[in-house]
Parts: C-alpha cells; structure tokens; sequence
C-alpha cells in the first residue's frame, strides 16, 4: 500500500520525510517522492523504484531545503509506476500539492469535468484529480476547499497536501485510508503509520473518518466536514523502536517467526487470570455469551485461514455454529443474519478494505461485532463494537506470522471462554485446555530449533513449480495457512487441498516427484490421513509429513516427516504452522528474493 508522510517544524523538513518513508517500504511501493517548500515555492524531486533512489536524487534531501513538506511511496493502482505518475502531484501554478493513499473510485468523471474546464493532466493517476480539484476550489481558504473537494470524491484516501500561500500550515484528511498525527516537540507530523514518525514522537491522534487537520509547527488543530473544530486526544504509543527494527536478523519476516513464543505469551497470559480466563474487552456479559445464536468470522487472507481453524474450535468447544467468510466477498453477498448473532472480524492491520466494509456492513444491520485485531487505534479497532487485541507488536513482513498465531490465541481463548460460560466444557477439561495453552509458547520455541533441517530440506525445492498442501479439519485449515505463506513470498504455485477431495479431481496434477505437505496432527483422523498419502505416493509424490510426536506409523508412508510436541488437537495449528512457515521463509531466501516485501503485494490492503 501507499505511504504518506508530513513535516513541519524546526528542523530540515526533507531529510526527515525521507526517514520516515524508509520506515514506510515494508507497505510495498515502485516509486517515491517529496515536496517541500524552500521559502519562495514548493520544489518536488520523485523516482521510480527503491527509495535509495530518491535519496540520491535529492542527496539525502539537501536539494530541498525548508520546513515543511509532504512525502509519498506509491503502489501503482492507476498508472503505471513512473515518475510522471508518482507522487507527490501539483495543481497548474504549482502552487497547491498532494500525496494520497487510497482510490479516488470517480475520478474520471472529475477528471472529465475538469478538462471541460481546460485543467490539463500529465499523469494516468487518480490523484491528480485531487490537485487540479482543489485548485478549482481554492480561493483563499485551504479548509473550505478541502471540504468541498470530499464532498464531490468517491472512494478512499488518506491525504497530505500544501498550499504554497499558506507555508506555516500542513493540512490532511483521511477516509477509509489510514492517517495519524504525530506531535513532537521539533515539529509536527502526518503519517499513514506510526513506525514512521516513532523516531521524533511518541504521541499520536488517530484521525476519523472526514476530520481534517490543518498542522502548524507548534499546533495542531482538528475540524469535521462542517468545518467545526473537534476537540481530540492524543494516545502515547509504549512500543519501542527496536521493535520495528531488523535487530540483526536479514529479514523481518524471520524476525517475527523467532517472535512468535513471546508474542503469542503476550497475547495469551494477560487474559489467563486466578485459573480462568479473563477478556474485558469482550463487553459481553454471560447471559449474552449464553444467547449467541450464531458466529460469522469475516477476514482476508491468513487472518481468513485462523477463521477457518476457529470455526472448529468454537463449534467444537462452545457448540456454537460458525460460518466463516471471505470479507470481500462476505460484504457483497446479503449475508441473512439470525437474532443474537456475533459477528468477528480478524485483521493484523486493522486497515484491510475489504474486512472494515465487512464490518460496517454487519454493524449496519444491528448486529453485534467484535474485531481481533493488533494494531492499536487502526480503523477496524476503533469502528467494531468492542476489540480484542492480539499483542503481536508492529508486524512488518508482508507474510504475516507472529500476527497470525496471536489470532489464533485470541480466538482460542474467546471459543474456551464461551465453551465454559455456556457449560458446554467441565471444569477438568477447561483446567486441561488452559494448561495445553500455557505450554504453547515454550513448544514454539522448541519447533524454532528445527530450522536448520528445514532450511536443508528447502534448498532442495527452489526449482519445483508446483506444491499440494492437503489436510482433514483443522489441519485443512493449516494447508490453507501453509500454502499461502509458500507461494507469497516463493512465487511457487501451491494450493491447500481438503485431502479427501483430492480424488475428485486434483490427484491428476501429481506426477513424479511432486512434492505433497501433508498435516497430520488430529488423532481421528490419521487413518484417513495416512491412506491419502498413500494415494498421492502411489502416483509419484514426494511427501512431507507434519504430524504429532508418537505417530510414527506416519513414517511407513511419508518420505519426510516432521513431529510437533503433543498438545490439544484444537491448538495443533499454532505448530503446525511453524515448519510451514520456515520451509516457506527458506525457499524465498534461496530463490534469492525479497522475503519481506514480495512482488505485486502490500501488507495491509486498504484498496478493494
Ligand atoms: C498473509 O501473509 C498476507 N499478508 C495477507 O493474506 C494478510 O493476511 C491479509 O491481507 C489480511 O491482512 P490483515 O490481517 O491486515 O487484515
């Protein structure tokens, strides 16, 4: 996704957007740019490609001197990535800029009408709209001309812009896009996330949608579509740094596999209290919990995946029905909602399009909603009817790991919690669950030791095409898990396959030497598992087992296996997932990619 970045304050403004664009590349970008305004006119230097590129062109930023600017990392959405196209964007005198992350959904219309009037554009984008749209009303007041521009644009943005004849001010405004403010005591901030401005200040406002800021160099003033000032309060961010840092590792993504036992402990033990299980920010009472009639569980992705393993779990566990939906497609089927339903929704970032219109829809139909989410204050945090949060800290891979075993947490704990309220569970097996869950962390640890076996056993796959990952239930659910994180950052063809269904059809792609993952961790389940196997065996697989410490019958059928500590078969996906990813991380490494920031993707998807 897009970022933006803004500065105005004491110091050289350009320097410290091109920071905080550098803490922004994690989004996915192709190309950059920065305008600051030097004291007679706004200059504007952007590239195509890596930020490093940019740097150079501006020599760190000592071509544009001045203080205050604005900053972008495109995502191409509307054109493609040149210069012409990345932003920033100016109006026809130069005289008004803007960066933009979102999509402007009319723009042609207005760019239609625009040019009936003799604007002229010169890029293919839909922010450039934004420009000659604000200089069409402009005439004197930045805010009355922003507010007339959201009243005629569709769609989503989070905007930066300046005004060449207001040089003390910077203003911004969001919709649907995220946007924060940062107050510090040089200067003040706009960013689309906090690890960008984290360096200068701690303390942030997280703008709604449609409230304006106009910032100065030592204020900061906030106004809704009416053009009345709204009061705000600023939230101090706790996590340091360091925590959005490399910190030795060559890629963040390993970083977060390696984090995963203190972050799935830190989501896990602050709810585990006096031998039960204590959610407060669940705002529901027993006799609610006892009352839920249905569960719908609404996310993208790998957020989408730990659905799919919760749906057992809670109707397992709480005999609660559970259906789980693709948010984008979720939002657009009419779902037909029952009474005392409980929708959830999960997302890393909190900013997913999809998953928040998902949201917005449930809410507007009265139902009530809980969003799992791990980045404080994001959209979908602050718009769900209450938010349980994971405690992942800032996830900066594009492949998700350490977030995604934090959902799995969380919805572990609300399904056992919920089992136990509604006396589906005795206190024996809610004694022994809790038990199976605090050892979770310390059995992660154990299964990080195995990566040196995996990396070995990686090298041997950098060249193969196709892989199939196969399951039944849950460890359905961990192929879905396991597929994804292969083939988005290794660019392998790979599919999840329910592994009795492969027969239907599928089987006919293995042929000789294909390699086959498949998980094996729930007990009812081996014997289907293991004829499975020797189904796609028979025809020439190759096949990598995961299965659970004892079942070594597994070994008479698979090539390769790899055994996972004993644990409750409702928690074997926060394992399982384990060597999956690890296996995934290893083959990208090998291809020589770039594991953190693979081609064509983001890491929050704040576009449909
Ligand atoms: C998974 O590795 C991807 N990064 C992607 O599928 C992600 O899980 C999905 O886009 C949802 O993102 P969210 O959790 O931020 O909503």
């Amino acid at each position: 996704m897009c970022g933006i970045v803004g500065y105005i304050g004491g110091q050289q403004a350009a320097p410290i957007l091109l920071d905080g664009l550098s803490k922004l590349e994690y989004r996915g970008y192709d190309s950059a740019g920065i305008a600051v305004y030097n004291g007679e006119k706004i200059q504007m230097v952007k590239s195509t490609g890596k930020l490093k590129a940019l740097e150079e062109l501006t020599q760190g930023g000592a071509v544009l001197p001045g203080f205050s600017g604005i900053g972008h990392t495109r995502w191409a959405t509307h054109g493609s990535p040149t210069d012409v196209n990345a932003h920033p964007h100016f109006n026809k005198d130069c005289s008004i800029t803007v960066v933009h992350n979102g999509i402007i959904e009319n723009y042609l219309k207005l760019r239609k009408k625009l040019e009936g009037k003799g604007y002229q554009f010169v890029s293919e984008t839909d922010t450039e709209v934004l420009a000659h749209l604000l200089d069409y009303y402009y005439n004197g007041n930045p805010l009355e001309a922003i507010v007339k521009v959201l009243y005629r644009v569709e769609g989503s943005y989070a905007l930066g812009i300046l005004f060449k004849d207001f040089p003390e001010e910077i203003y911004a405004v969001r919709k649907d896009s995220p946007l924060i403010v940062g107050q510090g005591k040089e200067g003040n901030f706009i960013a689309s996330d906090v690890p960008a401005i984290l360096k200068y200040t701690r303390d942030v406002y997280f703008i709604e949608n449609q409230e304006i800021v106009k910032l100065t160099r030592d204020s900061l003033n906030f106004y809704n579509i009416d053009e009345e000032e709204v009061q705000k309060e600023s939230t101090r961010i706790e996590w340091d740094m360091s925590a959005a840092e490399k910190a030795g590792y060559e890629f963040f993504m390993l970083k977060e596999i390696y984090e995963q036992p203190k972050a799935v402990a830190d989501t896990l033990y602050p709810r585990l209290k006096d031998d039960g299980i204590v959610i407060e920010e669940l705002g529901m009472t027993e006799e609610e919990i006892r009352n839920i009639g249905k569960i719908y569980i609404v996310a993208c992705g790998s957020a989408y995946h730990t659905g799919v393993t919760a749906k057992y779990v809670f109707e397992g566990l709480a005999r609660i029905p559970v259906e789980v939906d693709l948010a984008s497609e979720f939002r657009y089927r009419d779902p037909i909602f029952q009474p005392n339903t409980l929708v959830i929704v999960v997302s890393q970032s909190g900013e997913t399009a999809d998953t928040l219109a998902a949201l917005r829809e449930a809410k507007s139909r009265g139902v009530r909603t809980l969003g799992i989410v791990n980045v404080v204050g994001s959209s979908i945090a602050r718009e769900a009817d209450n938010v349980m949060y994971t405690w992942a800290g800032p996830e900066i891979a594009v492949a998700t790991t350490k977030a995604y075993s934090t959902q799995l947490i969380a919805e572990y704990l609300l399904a056992i919690y919920f089992a136990k309220v509604r006396n589906e569970i005795d206190s024996r097996q809610f004694e022994d669950m809790l038990h199976d869950l605090k050892k979770l962390p310390d059995q992660i640890e154990f299964l990080l030791g195995g990566k040196e076996k995996l990396q070995h056993f990686a090298n041997r796959y950098l060249a193969t095409e196709h892989v199939f990952f196969i399951g039944r239930g849950i460890d359905y659910a961990i192929s879905m898990e396991g597929s994804l994180k292969l083939k988005e950052i290794s660019y392998i063809h790979s599919e999840a396959y329910a592994a009795g269904e492969l027969k239907h059809g599928t089987i006919s792609l293995i042929e000789e030497n294909t390699l086959v993952v498949a998980l094996v961790t729930q007990k009812d389940l081996y014997k289907k598992m293991l004829s499975n196997i020797q189904e796609v065996r028979t025809r020439g697989a190759f096949v990598m087992a995961v299965a659970t410490a004892g079942n070594t019958e597994v070994e008479k059928s698979a090539d390769y296996v790899v055994y996972l500590p004993e644990t409750n078969p409702y928690f074997a996906n926060s394992l399982a997932v384990i060597p999956l990813q690890i296996f995934g991380y290893y083959v990208s490494l090998g291809k020589g990619l770039d594991v953190d920031k693979p081609r064509n993707l983001a890491k929050s998807v704040t576009v449909e």
